[in-house]
C-alpha cells in the first residue's frame, strides 16, 4: 500500500516501537516466570490515592446530572470551564501567580500538549526561516523525540557532569555552550527530568528564564512529575510562573494516567492557539480527569495529596531502591545520577564494554525490562560514548520486584565488565 512520508517516518521509529512491542509481549514470553518491568513510565498504584479518587467518583455518581454531564457533554474549547476556573483560583491563592482562566487549557494528556506546542513554535516560519526548540540539557524525555516530525526540530546541548561522590553524579546545564541564535524559537526542560530524576535548580531555571526573556522567546517547563502537583521532588525547588513561561502539567503521575489529562498554563494568545489546534486535532478534551479532580482543585486537596501522600510514597520507594543499588552494585564502577525527583534512577556504567542496547537485550532474556539510555538524547548531534553507557530504571513497581530486578542487572553488568577484563588479560 502506498502511504505518506509521515507513515514512513513513524514506521521507521523502529527503536522505540520495538521497545513498546517488547513491553507488550513480555508477559506472554515470561509465562510463569517472574517478570521485572522496570522500564515503563506508569506511576505506582498508591492505595490512599486510589481510595480518594474512588470516593470522588462515587460523589460524581451521586450528584444529580453530574455523571450525565461527564459522559454526555463535550467540554468547551479550553476544557471543562469549571476546572479551568478552579485551577486558576488555586494557583492564584496558593502561589500568587497572575493567572486567570484565559491562561489555562486542558489537553488529552500532556504528550498531546507538547506535540501542539512544539508544532506552534518550531519548523517553518512565515518569513521562510525554520526554527528549533533548544533542549539546554540532554538526556531529556524520550517523548519529545517521538514528536520530532518533519517540521519539528530540536537543538540539544550536552550537560556538564559533576561528580558528587564516589558513586553519584549530577548533570548541570552547560551555560557556556548555550547560544540563542535566531533559529531558536523556545527553550524546553522537563523538571524533574525524565529519565535522570534531575531537578534543574532554581538558579538554573532563573538563568534560562533570563535568557528566554532577553531573546523574547518562551521557556517551556514540563512539570509532569513536578510542581505544583504531583510534586515528586525531593530537593528544595520552586516554580514561579510568568507570562513568558509555558508550564505543562499532567494528572498522570498523580496516579491518573488513564484519564489522559494534561494542563497548559501560558499567555492567552498561546492558549487560544492551542484550543484552535486542539479542536482540529481532537475536537474537544475529555472530561474525565477534570471532573474527577475538580473538588480537589477547589479545596486544595490536590496539593495536600501531592505533598503528604505522593511525595513521601516515592521518597520511601527511592530509599529502598538506593539501598538495593548500594548492596547489589557495591563491587562495580557504577554511577547513580542524584535522584532528586520523579520515579526513575539513571545508572551510568563508565567504560561499559557492551552498549546499552546490548545490555537491554541480555536483560530481556532474564525477564528484566529497562530503557536503554541512548533514546533520551533527542536532537543531540555527534557521537558521545556516555549516551550508550546508561540505563533508566523505574522504581514505581513493587519493592521486591525492583530489588530483584536490580540484582539481576548487577549480575549482568558484572559479567560484561569481567568478560572484557578476561579478554584483555587473555590477549
Ligand atoms: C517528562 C514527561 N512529560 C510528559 C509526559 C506525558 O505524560 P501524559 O501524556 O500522560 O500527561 C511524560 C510521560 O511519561 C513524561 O515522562
Amino acid at each position: 500500500m502506498n502511504l505518506s512520508s509521515w507513515a514512513d517516518r513513524i514506521y521507521n521509529e523502529v527503536g522505540i516501537i520495538n521497545l513498546m512491542k517488547d513491553l507488550g509481549n513480555a508477559p506472554a514470553i515470561a509465562g510463569d516466570r517472574p517478570l521485572y518491568m522496570l522500564g515503563g513510565g506508569n506511576p505506582a498504584h498508591i492505595p490512599e490515592i486510589e481510595q480518594y479518587f474512588r470516593d470522588q467518583m462515587e460523589q460524581i455518581l451521586q450528584t444529580p446530572d453530574e455523571f450525565e454531564h461527564l459522559i454526555g457533554d463535550y467540554a468547551g474549547p479550553q476544557g471543562s470551564n469549571r476546572f479551568v476556573a478552579a485551577l486558576a483560583d488555586l494557583l492564584k491563592a496558593n502561589f500568587d501567580w497572575d493567572v486567570g482562566p484565559e491562561n489555562i487549557a486542558v489537553s488529552n494528556g500532556s504528550q498531546m500538549a507538547f506535540t501542539v506546542m512544539f508544532r506552534l513554535l518550531s519548523g517553518q516560519y512565515p518569513d521562510g526561516e525554520p526554527k528549533q526548540i533548544l533542549l539546554p540539557m540532554t538526556p531529556e524525555y524520550i517523548g519529545y523525540n517521538e514528536a520530532d516530525e518533519a517540521e519539528i526540530r530540536f537543538r540539544s546541548i550536552r550537560p556538564n557532569i559533576m561528580t558528587t561522590s564516589d558513586h553519584t553524579f549530577k548533570y548541570e546545564i552547560d551555560f557556556a555552550n548555550i547560544e540563542i541564535s535566531d533559529e531558536i524559537s523556545s527553550i524546553c526542560i522537563s523538571r524533574p527530568t525524565n529519565p535522570t530524576g534531575n531537578v534543574v535548580t532554581d538558579d538554573e531555571v532563573s538563568q534560562l528564564m533570563a535568557l528566554a526573556n532577553k531573546h523574547d522567546i518562551p521557556l517551556i517547563v514540563d512539570g509532569a512529575y513536578g510542581l505544583p502537583f504531583p510534586s515528586i521532588v525531593f530537593r528544595d525547588a520552586t516554580v514561579d510562573w510568568n507570562e513568558n513561561m509555558i508550564l505543562i502539567l499532567s494528572l498522570s503521575k498523580l496516579g491518573l494516567p488513564g484519564t489522559r489529562t494534561g494542563i497548559i498554563i501560558a499567555r492567552p494568545e498561546l492558549i487560544e492557539l492551542f484550543t484552535c489546534a486542539n479542536a482540529i486535532m481532537t475536537l474537544a478534551s475529555g472530561n474525565f480527569g477534570s471532573f474527577l479532580t475538580l473538588e480537589s482543585v477547589k479545596n486544595g486537596k490536590i496539593l495536600e495529596l501531592s505533598r503528604e501522600i505522593i511525595r513521601p510514597y516515592y521518597q520511601n520507594a527511592l530509599s529502598s531502591t538506593v539501598a538495593s543499588i548500594q548492596t547489589h552494585f557495591a563491587d562495580l564502577p557504577y554511577m547513580l545520577h542524584e535522584p532528586e525527583g520523579a520515579f526513575f534512577v539513571w545508572l551510568w556504567f563508565p567504560g561499559l564494554p557492551i552498549s546499552d542496547n546490548e545490555l537491554y537485550e541480555i536483560l530481556k532474556k532474564r525477564d528484566v525490562y529497562v530503557v536503554p539510555g541512548n533514546f533520551f538524547f533527542p536532537g543531540l548531534e555527534g557521537e558521545w560514548t556516555h549516551r550508550h553507557e546508561c540505563i533508566r530504571i523505574s522504581y514505581a513497581g513493587r519493592p521486591e520486584i525492583v530489588d530483584r530486578g536490580l540484582q539481576i542487572i548487577a549480575e549482568e553488568v558484572r559479567c560484561a565488565y569481567r568478560e572484557t577484563k578476561f579478554a584483555v588479560s587473555a590477549g
